[in-house]
């Protein structure tokens, strides 16, 4: 009777236990428009007096407690923020966007959000609904998942919390 062949086979490489392996997960992109470097000095009584390097340490902390990594931009330039928000398309999980007053104006913001498929939501520090009849349009609203307005700075952590929960 024939023997069985005995064939070579290669070592099975071992497998990773699921635990150890590290999801590289996508960061959501906190977006902050126009004038909004100056929080802390600009109108105080309106946005109050923290700053918005304290406002990314804020978010960044929160980010940590619920697992999520950010990344923060601000910029008094609409084309720039167009960008950012073409990079969260592709890389990003998530946008938080406090677009100023471009949020009244900027069809172009609206179009580059309209684009993705990842959760977005619209942050206002104050109650926009409270002042000028110029600030109750939003053009970014209706491609937003969600608006966080009116509520502070704590509007920021609100807008990752939404976002955790819609990953
Ligand atoms: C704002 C409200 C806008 O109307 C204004 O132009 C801003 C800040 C807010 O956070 O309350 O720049 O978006």
């Amino acid at each position: 009777m024939a023997r069985p062949s005995s064939k070579a086979v290669a070592p099975k490489a071992k497998a990773k236990p699921a635990a150890k392996i590290k999801a590289v997960a996508k960061p959501v992109y906190v977006l902050n428009g126009p004038n909004l470097n100056l929080l802390g000095q600009r109108e105080p009584h309106i946005y109050g007096s923290t700053t918005l390097a304290a406002i990314e340490k804020q978010v960044a902390a929160r980010a940590k407690t619920l697992g999520l990594a950010v990344i923060c931009h601000q910029s008094n330039h609409e084309g720039e923020l167009i960008d950012w928000i073409q990079e969260a398309r592709t890389m990003g999980s998530g946008v938080v966007i406090n677009a100023g007053a471009y949020s009244h104006t900027s069809i172009s913001i609206h179009d580059a959000l309209a684009t993705l498929d990842i959760p977005v939501i619209e942050v206002h520090i104050s109650n926009v609904y409270k002042r000028e009849a110029f600030r109750h349009h939003s053009m970014i609203s209706p491609v937003a998942t969600g608006v966080i307005c009116g509520l502070g700075v704590v509007g920021y952590d609100l807008a990752l919390e939404a976002i955790k929960s819609k990953l």
